[in-house]
């Protein structure tokens, strides 16, 4: 393949994003874990998976770095996923020692390599990792946001009888229970959600985005996998084949919003350079008021960081 992508743990997130990128021929992927035999076993079921799919990407599986060097992409999902009751901030400090040293080794092999962080709690994971890379916040970004929106979509979908593909859904804010889903940008078909559904089923809808994360949590006992991983797929595919699509990701505000200094998903521009731009779009004096609230709760997780 033309591309090179390192995965950073190779657990439900990791590895089912690394079988979908090679699957799709995105380009080729190392896989990295700390538990031995896993992310070799992993990558060699897939690749033996590879003459019935049929592809030709290759996917690597080990406990070290060295084979990682020249990727143009590291995805990160290293860390302890979220148990029932546990919020995603209570993970903040052990994750916080997981991701910093996953940057430090995996940086000097890849110098040129964006990051995109999965790890949680997100926001804050992702000033982990811009802080202890140093790199610009072109190249330092989270995600959250598509699986919330894919997410808003699907039950969008679902209670309207119609394709998922015929649906568009904005969540902005925080990856936690401050996220802030947008019907007014959400449309079916074109057509504003607010002019399809009566107010108490789009809050039914909207509530339920909300508590997606936990609503999977309560009934797997560990965090969802098969929805994030084709979130980050669908961002690395959007940098790597430099699509410049338009994506709600995790990114580091500099005066956009009227914020600064914290990283909150927003719209943004994905390309071969990263975060190519960050859209802005107008908010209500409530909407605003939310996204702030959000940017209020990343801000209380940066003062715990160490790095
Ligand atoms: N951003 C999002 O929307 C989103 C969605 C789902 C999960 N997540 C988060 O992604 C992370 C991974 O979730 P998961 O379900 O795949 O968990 P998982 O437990 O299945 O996998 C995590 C893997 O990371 C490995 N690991 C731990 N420390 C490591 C290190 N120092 N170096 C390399 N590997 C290391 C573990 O051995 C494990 O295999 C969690 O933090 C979870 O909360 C985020």
């Amino acid at each position: 393949m033309q591309h090179k992508v390192t995965v950073v743990g190779a657990g439900n997130v990791g590895a089912t994003a690394a079988q979908r990128i090679v699957e799709k021929e995105i380009a080729d992927v190392a896989i990295v874990d700390i538990i031995e035999g896993v992310p070799q076993g992993k990558a060699l079921d897939i690749m033996e998976s590879a003459p019935v799919e049929r592809f030709d990407a290759r996917l690597s599986g080990s406990n070290g770095y060295e084979g990682t060097a020249g990727s143009d992409l590291v995805v990160i999902t290293a860390g302890v996923p979220r148990k029932p009751g546990m919020s995603r901030d209570d993970l903040v400090t052990i994750n916080a020692g997981i991701v910093s040293d996953v940057v430090r080794k995996v940086l000097p092999g890849s110098p040129k390599a964006i990051l995109i962080v999965v790890s949680n709690p997100l926001d804050a994971m992702c000033e982990v990792a811009r802080r202890v890379s140093g790199l610009p916040r072109e190249r330092v970004f989270g995600m959250a946001g598509i699986l919330d929106s894919a997410r808003m979509r699907w039950f969008l979908a679902d209670a309207l009888g119609v394709s998922v593909e015929s649906t568009h859904a904005f969540v902005l804010g925080g990856h936690g229970d401050t996220m802030v889903p947008l019907p007014r940008y959400s449309t079916v078909g074109g057509i504003p959600v607010t002019e399809l559904l009566p107010r108490e089923k789009l809050d039914a809808i909207v509530k339920r985005t909300r508590d997606g994360g936990a609503e999977i949590v309560n009934l797997l006992k560990t965090s969802a996998w098969y929805a994030p991983s084709a979130a980050v797929v669908e961002m690395v595919d959007s940098v790597l084949r430099d699509k410049k699509k338009i994506l709600p990701c995790a990114a580091y505000l500099q005066g956009e919003y009227g914020m600064s200094d914290v990283y909150l998903g927003v719209p943004v521009k994905l390309g071969r350079k990263g975060v190519e731009q960050i859209v802005e779009i107008a908010l209500t004096a409530e909407e605003k008021a939310a996204l702030e609230k959000s940017a209020g709760a990343v801000r209380e997780l940066f003062q715990i960081l160490k790095v």
